[in-house]
Formats: C-alpha cells, structure tokens, sequence
C-alpha cells in the first residue's frame, strides 16, 4: 500500500533509498525502514513514526554500501511499531523483504510455520512471507529467486515485494501482484520503487513490472519472468514526470501548491481536446469507442473517495447533456453485489492513481461481464489505464497532497469533456449550445485564477470556523456533488466531522444538528436551484446556525441573509462543480492549518488505496 525503494549499483545506495522514501512520504505511512549491505556486513534499521525520526536515530550509524531495500509502511496488520516496521526477516536473518499490500491466507500459513518451530517478531502478515520463502529455500535448495516463485504460487493476496538476501549481496529479487512497482534503467544500475517519484532525478528509463511477474535484479541484468516460469522480455519505456513537480515550489504545501495549479491543471487537460469555435471535442484516447459510447444503453462510472464525487457531477453532466443514461457506483460496493451488466453498457473507471484495488477489482469484473472499459486516470502508466479498453488522462501532473484537489477538478473537466463529447455524436445538443458551452469551459481556468485571490477572505472565514466539532456542506444540482466534496476534504485533512448532503435533504433529518455553533456551508449560486436553496438557507437562519455561501459575483439576496460570503465569477451551470470547489478546498485548507494538522499527510490516510 505504502512505499518501496530499493537500489543496486555502484553509487552509495543509502542517500538514494532515503530520499526516495521522503519522495514517497507524500502517500501517507506510519513507519519506515532500510536494510542496506555494508562494509561492516549488514544492517536493518527500522522505525515508527516519519522518516526524519528514521534519519535521526541513524545518523552516527555506518551507512555506506551500494544495495539496500527502504520502505515506508501503511499498517494493515499490526500496530504501526518499531517491531512491525518493514523489512522483516527470515528465522535465520538472511533474507530480508519489504512488503506493500497484503497476505490474505497469512493466517493458515503463520500456524503452519509456527508448528514447524519458526517464530516470529512481529504481527504482520509480511514476517510469514518471508519466512515462507526461507523454508521453501531451505527444503527445495534453490536460488532465492526460484523460492520467491514458489512461495508465491501458494500465496494469496495483493503484493510488491523487494526481497535481500545477505549470502547474495549482488543481487534483489522484486515481485508484483495487484500492488504497483518501477523498476528505474540506470547505466550498471537498477532502481526499484512502488511509483516512479524517487527514480526520475537518476533516469528516465523505466520497466513496469507487471501482475503475477517476478523480477531478478543484478547491477547489470534484468531478468523477469511470470509466476508460471515463462521468461518475459523487459519492455523499456521513458518516463514523463518532470522533477520540480514534485517539488513545493515556494508554498508551504504541496495541497496550497496543488491547489493554486488549478487554472494551469485544467488548461492541460483540455488542450488539444477542445475547439470552441468548431464546436468540436476530440478525445483521442476513446476515439474508437465513440458509437460504443453514443449508443451505450447505459454508462456506469465506478470510482471511490473523491473520484466518486467526480464520477457523480458526470452523471449529471452526461444525463443532461448526451442523454445516456448513467449510474455511478462505489468500486468497493459494485465488486461484491452481483452487478447487472451486458456487453450494452459502457463503464466509466475513475482514479487519480490508477491503482486503487477496489476499483481494479469492480473494472475486472465489469470485463468478464462484457462490458466495455473506460479509464479516467491521472498517472500515466498506472494499473488502471493498462487493464482498460481505452481512455482519457487527466494531465494534472503528479498530485503530491494525500487529499485530491487538482486531480479531482482535472477528473470533473474530462467527464464534461465526455458529456459534450457524446452530444456532439449524438446531437443531443443544437451546435450553438455546444459552441457556447465549450467556449465558456475554455474560460473556466481564468475564472479560477481569479476566484484564488479570495484565498485571503476564506482564511478569514476559516479562523471563525476553525474549533467547530462539526459541519454541514449543503448544494442541489451540480451544487450537491460538490457539498459532497466540500465535506470530504475538510473531515479529511481537519478532522472535524463534515456530512455533505443534497440542500432539500437537510429537512429529513440533519436540521436537527443545527444550533449556534453549527457551521452550514451552503452552494448558493445563481442556477435553476437558487431560489429553492434560498428557502433552505432561511431553514439554517431560522435556527441560528451559522451560514458559509458560496455565491455568484454581484449577488446581494443570500449576502443578507448569510454569516460569510464567498463569490465566484458567473458561468453556465455545468461549470459550478469546477468553479465552487475552490473555495471549499481552499477553506478546507486553512482550517486544518490553523488547527495545527498535517495538511499534505493526514493521519490513517494513504495516498493510493491499494489494499481492500
Ligand atoms: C481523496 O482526497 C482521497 N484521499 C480518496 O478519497 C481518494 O479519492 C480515493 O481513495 C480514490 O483514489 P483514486 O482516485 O486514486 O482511485
Ligand atoms: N501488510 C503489511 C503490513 O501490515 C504491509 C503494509 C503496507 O502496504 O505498507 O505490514
């Protein structure tokens, strides 16, 4: 789930392995750990909490040497400990792993090996597999990497694995299952990490390893085979990741940097795709899958966290605009419920990481029901976009923030880009309205730019708000998915309880937490639904809770009646989601900053979700 590094050649492989796990701290963890072979022989150093306490306690320590294994770990079984803390080693402290995703049979395995006298130092489901792989080792007398193969055929589970063996310093063994990992192409050298973040400043070059792959490493080979001991040949691509993305560029946080990257996010990911005077989008990803699409019984887009959200404002995009009809479903739901589907509908996968496992496993299962399979995907290279029919990339570069902002308003502007896409096949739109709604897209990133220099008043607004215990995120129409949103960043990165709902909602049932110290967030802008959100802010005043709104610039009727108000400029109704979710990331922002919270990694959250 967490963070792999891992590197063979001749430079000094400590510095490279610690900074890669700093690159990778931007997935959320709580422990880390490096094994390295060095003059002296070996080391294991291994550590709860962040990395700097890692590079602390290691600081008077010897740590040359030119091959280590580094891991920041997302516990999943086991208290976040020293003990717990990756790599865990073999009963005879030879072999050494580092280890993300999960064991699932751990258990039976565990008692297995606990009868034949191993023991074992920690509670993770990662000890039992190496320990596994020693005995296997041991009883077959084979060459680690043939043990590796082994152990694995009898594993079940989600894993990527990196693998030390001290008898053998020349070498690593990696291996991939539902869990991503680079292996990086250096001259005489080989990098090996969980995503390409800590590769890109020694190469460009990079493998994929694939599913079910197992890989050997030497300073000066690659080999790679399948589980089945089928030989692969390693296909070499180049890497597109530019480095200062992954730096903060003067801002305090990658989430304000990522943020202030909206108008520049979304302008890439329209471009070349939009031609507002043609009235003409062109989406080259899913060209070959337009009739599929225009005549898709059905469109189901399946997604989590965030990308749901995004998944939601495309249903109303969709049904509004092509007229297909559109369900969105919870990849972890849709997975286990039997779901009706025919190779008529059409489905829609959404992840900014591309690796999400609940999401892989929905879009699985769509595919032996014959469906056909789009992807909506920010990392290039990821999972997702490989086990997709086709697809659209988000093109919002690499989102460092554990909670999604720029990727989620580029995710919203490709949906719009598929709504209009599909009613320009279809005609379910007269051209002029087509040529007027993509002419105002192409506006909505200077709109953005604009609507950022509210971040001042919304600090303001957030110092009033910052000790609340809770808050209600309200909006109707294209407003409510992003009341969803709105909701999910601020409980996310503050901690304070938020619920989003639909504004008519509120009525059955949350109107009975609204007192005085209740902070009401309402979308209030000018569109089909503002008379009828008026009446609900009415509802909130009535019972002096305290209103937030986000209005439409120049509006004097809700500033009457609301505590706070923050505007944002004019445009269609379809753009509202792209627009009004500034203002709450932004809110969402200063709040946890004034509460003191880590904005970039909050606590219990990982970046991708690559565990069920
Ligand atoms: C976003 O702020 C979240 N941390 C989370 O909900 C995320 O959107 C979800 O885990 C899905 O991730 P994905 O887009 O990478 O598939
Ligand atoms: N399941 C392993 C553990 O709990 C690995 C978790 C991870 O992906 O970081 O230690």
């Amino acid at each position: 789930m967490c963070g792999i590094v891992g590197y063979i050649g001749s430079r000094e492989a400590w510095p490279i392995v610690l900074n890669g796990l700093k690159r990778l701290e931007y997935r959320g963890y709580d422990s880390a750990g490096i094994a390295i072979i060095n003059s002296a022989g070996f080391s294991v150093h291994k550590k709860a909490g962040k990395v700097a306490c890692l590079e602390a306690e290691t600081a008077d320590k010897d740590k040359s040497g030119h091959v280590a294994i580094g891991h920041t770990r997302w516990a999943t079984h086991g208290a976040p400990s020293d003990a717990n803390s990756h790599p865990h080693s073999s009963n005879d402290n030879r072999l050494h792993i580092i280890h993300n995703g999960i064991i699932e049979n751990y258990l039976i395995l565990k008692e297995e090996l606990l009868a034949r006298g191993h023991t074992f130092k920690s509670e993770t489901d990662t000890e039992v597999l190496i320990h596994l792989i020693e005995e296997i080792q041991n009883i077959e007398q084979t060459d680690l990497l043939e043990a590796v193969r082994l152990a694995l055929n009898t594993v079940i589970g989600a894993y990527a694995i990196v693998i030390l063996d001290r008898e053998n310093p020349n070498q690593l063994v990696a291996a991939r299952k539902g869990s991503p990992m680079v292996i990086g192409v250096g001259q005489d050298e080989y990098f090996i990490a969980s995503d390409a973040t800590p590769i890109i400043e020694y190469t460009k070059n990079v493998v994929y390893l694939q599913d079910n792959e197992i890989a050997l490493i030497k300073h000066n080979q690659l080999l790679i085979k399948k589980l089945n001991n089928v030989v692969q040949t390693p296909l070499i691509q180049e890497l597109e990741l530019k480095l200062e993305s992954l730096e903060k560029g003067g801002f305090e946080h990658f989430m304000m940097k990522e943020i202030f990257e909206q108008p520049r996010s979304i302008r890439d990911c329209m471009r070349g795709r939009i031609f507002p005077l043609e009235g003409k989008v062109e989406l080259g990803g899913i060209k070959q899958y337009t009739d599929k699409l225009k005549n898709a019984e059905r469109i189901i887009i399946i997604a989590c966290g965030t990308s749901w959200h995004a998944g939601l404002t495309g249903e109303y995009l969709i049904e509004e605009y092509g007229r297909v009809k559109v369900e969105v479903e919870y990849a972890s739901e849709f997975r286990y419920r039997n779901p009706i589907i025919s190779d008529k509908d059409v489905v829609i996968a959404v992840s900014q990481s591309g690796e999400t496992a609940d999401t892989m496993a929905a879009i699985e299962i769509a595919k032996e029901r014959g469906a056909t399979i789009l992807g909506i995907c920010n990392v290039v290279g990821a999972s997702i976009p490989r086990i997709t029919d086709a697809g659209v990339y988000t093109h919002a570069g690499p989102e460092i923030g554990v909670a999604s902002t720029k990727a989620f308003t580029a995710q919203v502007t490709v949906l719009t880009l598929i709504a209009l896409f599909i009613a320009q096949h279809k005609k379910t739109l007269p051209p002029a309205k087509l040529i007027d709604l993509l002419t105002g897209l192409d506006a909505i990133p200077d709109k953005i730019q604009t609507l950022l220099q509210d971040n001042e008043l919304i600090e303001q607004i957030a110092s009033k708000i910052k000790n609340a215990t809770n808050c209600l995120f309200l909006g109707r129409g294209f407003g409510f998915p992003i009341a969803l949103e709105g909701a999910l960043k601020l409980k996310e990165i503050s901690y304070i309880h938020a619920e989003g709902y639909p504004a008519a909602e509120m009525k059955h049932g949350p109107i009975a937490l609204i007192d005085e110290q209740m902070p009401v967030i309402f979308i209030a802008t000018k569109n089909s639904s503002y008379e009828k959100v008026i009446s609900n802010i009415q509802e909130v005043k009535a019972r002096k809770g305290i209103v937030i709104a986000i209005v439409t610039q120049g509006d004097t009727k809700v500033k009457n009646m609301a505590d706070h108000c923050i505007e944002i400029p004019d445009a269609d109704e379809a753009f509202l989601p792209l627009l009004a979710t500034i203002p709450l990331q932004l809110l969402a922002y200063h709040i946890a900053v004034k509460r003191g919270c880590n904005v970039d990694q909050p606590r219990n959250l990982a970046k991708s979700v690559t565990v069920e």
